[in-house]
């Protein structure tokens, strides 16, 4: 038995049969033995990489977009991102060597609670301590004005920061990790599952789901038939309330993540939308060696609370946001410099094949952009 194993039949000795989301949070985030606590981190796909780890077309995108939002709130002295699950900080890397419009005042905040993958961000960014990021952010009632210092300056938290100036949070392929409940499809609407011990196993069984998220479920998913099941994003929504309020007016919640609405999620079996991966490859079922393997599920898109404001695929908000003319670019530097082969010939046709693993509406490009403007 591995330690998360103990302590989760120890909770259930004590209460009884535990919500899946509370059996996912200790499996992936137990301080002693969790998944991500021990050292386990994207890339984890193996040949299916996250969109940052693809290579700097991605974060180049993002970039973009961090200068299209500072430039709408009047291209203020101080520009804060908060990067929520940045994992080894490759997404960070890449806007940053973009060198966006907006670097002179960007403060740029690695929020992971890993701290084995926060030992990564020192490793490629130079990172300085969150007073000094903080510390003078411009106080408009002040009667001499705060000196503010150039960015980019880069910091690095476990936690969600608390910042007086509007936001831009982002996160990729951090709702899929966030811990869900699981729902079933019984006679009479939809119960919840639960997670409790029989002898040495830990079995499923199901119990009363509350009502306000069964009227959810009912109006998403009207036609699921007895049996199906639906994740309940309990812990994206909690997340999701923290990032709305640290983004505050004006400012942005921006998502990348696998993401489907409800109906589709419940047509189809659980495997579908809730897997795991041990050592590069899919893993065993989620309530077997808790810790030892990731777990992630799909986001019901329409289930979570508040709904997006703004809900595209990946490949058309990458477009939105001039990913074309990125690539473009680099078709026209790979033509001139391909007889070179020099770095920049070689940079400019990596990015052209970076483009299309990010747009394939079969892979990454048919991920879901989620965004909330609070
Ligand atoms: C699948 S990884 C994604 C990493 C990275 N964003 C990428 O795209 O390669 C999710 C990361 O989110 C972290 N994480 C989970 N919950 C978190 C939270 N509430 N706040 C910050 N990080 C969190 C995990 O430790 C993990 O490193």
């Amino acid at each position: 038995m591995t330690p998360v194993d103990v302590a989760v039949r120890a909770a259930i000795d004590r209460h009884g049969p535990l919500p899946f989301d509370h059996v996912m949070a200790a499996a992936l985030y137990d301080p002693a033995g969790g998944f991500y606590a021990t050292g386990g981190q994207a890339g984890r796909r193996g040949d299916f990489l996250t969109s940052p780890e693809v290579g700097p077309l991605f974060g180049a995108v993002v970039a973009r977009a961090i200068d299209g939002w500072w430039a709408a709130q009047g291209s203020p002295e101080v520009a804060v991102v908060v990067e929520a699950g940045a994992g080894p900080g490759a997404l960070a890397r890449s806007v940053l060597a973009a060198r966006p419009a907006c670097e002179g005042a960007l403060r740029y905040v690695l929020v992971e609670t890993s701290a084995a993958q926060r030992a990564h961000h020192r490793d490629h960014l130079r990172l300085e301590e969150p007073s000094v990021a903080f510390a003078a952010l411009p106080d408009p009632d002040a009667d001499v004005p705060t000196e503010v210092p150039a960015g980019p300056i880069v910091v690095s938290t476990a936690s969600l920061p608390r910042v007086d100036a509007p936001c831009l949070v982002l996160a990729n392929e951090l709702l899929d990790n966030l811990p869900i409940g699981v729902a079933e499809r019984t006679g009479d609407g939809w119960s919840e599952v639960l997670v409790g011990a029989d002898g040495g196993e830990l079995v499923e069984v199901l119990g009363p789901l509350d009502r306000g998220t069964a009227a959810r479920l009912a109006d998403a998913a009207p036609g699921a038939p007895k049996g199906a099941r639906l994740p309940v994003p309990r812990g994206a929504d909690r997340w999701l309330a923290d990032a709305r309020a640290l983004a505050g007016s004006g400012g942005l919640v921006l998502a990348f993540d696998y993401g489907r609405p409800a109906a589709e999620l419940a047509a189809v079996t659980p495997d579908a939308w809730l897997r795991t991966y041990r050592q590069h490859a899919r893993g065993g079922s989620p309530l077997r060696d808790l810790g030892t393997q990731d777990i992630t599920a799909d986001v019901p898109v329409d289930l979570l609370r508040p709904v997006p404001d703004v809900l595209a695929t990946q490949a058309d908000w990458l477009r939105r946001h001039g990913i074309d003319e990125l690539v473009a670019d680099a078709r026209a530097t790979w033509t001139e410099r391909a007889a070179i082969g020099d770095l920049s010939a070689i940079r400019a046709r990596s990015r052209v094949t970076e483009a299309e693993a990010l747009l394939d509406p079969a892979g990454l490009g048919g991920f879901a952009a989620l965004e909330w403007h609070p």
